[in-house]
């Protein structure tokens, strides 16, 4: 049921970040192998989606096709493969006359196009927002559901519409997420200005996050786009951009081409102990707790009176950490749950370097390495 989906934050990959227009079948089925023999699949990863460009020609009935060229099999063959790997199938449309890339949009063809996926087997549909001038994002958004609910097979609704008209105080009932930014730019600290618009770094799209967490929760989570992890930043910079988008809930999407990354790539994208904080059942979006010196505390409450923390070093170069758990109290303002350290003890693991640290009553006194993140879990003490 459509209801039902994305109880947790999606996971999966999608063409656009690495690829953009440049997509096949062979792309597609030679990631979906990979998703499984690289272990990202065990980890969690379900959706392997195709971004922009996959289309061809509406055929005489307006019913919409691949491209020939790039898909001879076509996309119900290719979803049958993606099926067979025990992953699912996810694709892209636009809510205006065209998509981004200049293929046909949905607009006038919605009932129709959903038709169509469901017969091909799509699970999971990114819905576009290029070429809608005088369309209303709520409408527009709500005719592409509706037709979805219709056509009969549960797809996971992806509203990409950019944040442009505030989609957390609508999109709940429509979709399981919604973009809350224009594109992520494959750097750590940017602005990428392409003229009539800009895309941004991991900490710009970070900074737009705030206020938004009490959108968030199962079934309808915010969306800070798709991750650029293995596109060219620092090993220290992908472990901060993947450490905050599992602070954040955010869906875990990959963006890199997984046929060819290096082996610390899959590290970071395949740790298991930092995706159970994304994927966490209580499915709370994390806050950030405070801000000195270009450090960042954060926190974000879990099931079962665990609590995640991550610091952030913006700063370039390395700098030193001190946090004297028993003068600190953290309060969540949204699910009222607040830690006095000096009266409660947890045990703390770091979710990257894989160890235990003992407990809270201890100091926690480190360095953190320029635009690296450390992560922590914190469980409630026995004694
Ligand atoms: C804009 C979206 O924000 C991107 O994620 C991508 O889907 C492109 N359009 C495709 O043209």
């Amino acid at each position: 049921k459509f209801e039902h989906l994305a109880q947790t934050p999606p996971m999966g990959w999608n063409s656009w970040n690495n690829f953009g227009c440049d997509v096949d079948e062979k792309l597609i089925k030679e990631t979906a192998d990979y998703m499984v023999s690289s272990g990202m699949k065990d980890a969690g990863y379900e959706y392997v989606n195709i971004d922009d460009c996959w289309h061809g020609e509406r055929d005489a009935n307006g019913f919409i096709q691949a491209d020939p060229e790039r898909f001879p099999s076509g996309i119900k063959a290719l979803a049958d493969y993606v099926h067979s790997k025990g992953l699912k199938f996810g694709i892209y449309s636009d809510a205006g006359w065209t998509t981004c890339g200049g293929k046909p949009g949905s607009r006038g063809y919605e009932f129709q196009d959903a038709q169509m996926y469901a017969k091909w087997g799509v699970d999971y549909l990114k819905y576009d927002w290029c070429a809608t001038d005088g369309l209303k994002a709520e409408g527009a958004y709500q005719t592409m559901r509706e037709a979805i609910h219709k056509a009969g097979r549960p797809m996971v609704f992806s509203i990409c519409e950019w944040g442009d008209n505030q989609p957390w105080e609508w999109a709940k009932p429509i979709g399981h997420l919604w973009r809350t930014t224009g594109d992520i730019y494959n750097c750590f600290d940017c602005e990428y200005d392409h003229g009539t618009w800009s895309s941004w770094g991991v900490l710009q799209i970070l900074d737009m996050q705030d206020d938004l967490r009490q959108y968030a929760g199962p079934g309808h989570w915010n969306d800070p786009d798709m991750m650029e992890v293995g596109n060219g930043m620092t090993e220290a910079e992908d472990r901060s951009h993947f450490s905050m988008w599992a602070m954040l809930a955010a869906p875990l999407i990959a963006g890199n081409d997984i046929r060819n990354m290096s082996e610390a790539t899959r590290k970071i994208l395949t740790n298991k102990a930092v995706i159970a904080v994304d994927q966490d059942e209580l499915g709370v979006q994390g806050f950030k707790y405070s801000s000195k010196n270009g450090v960042e505390v954060w926190f974000k409450p879990l099931a079962n009176d665990e609590w995640a923390m991550a610091v952030l070093n913006r700063n370039k170069g390395e700098v030193k950490f001190e946090f004297k758990w028993r003068n600190e109290v953290v309060k969540d303002e949204l699910t009222h749950r607040t830690i006095t350290f000096n009266e409660q003890k947890f045990d703390w693991q770091d979710l990257w370097n894989k160890s235990n640290k003992g407990h809270t009553k201890k100091f926690l006194k480190t360095k953190i390495a320029g635009h690296d993140t450390l992560m922590f879990r914190l469980t409630p003490a026995k004694n």
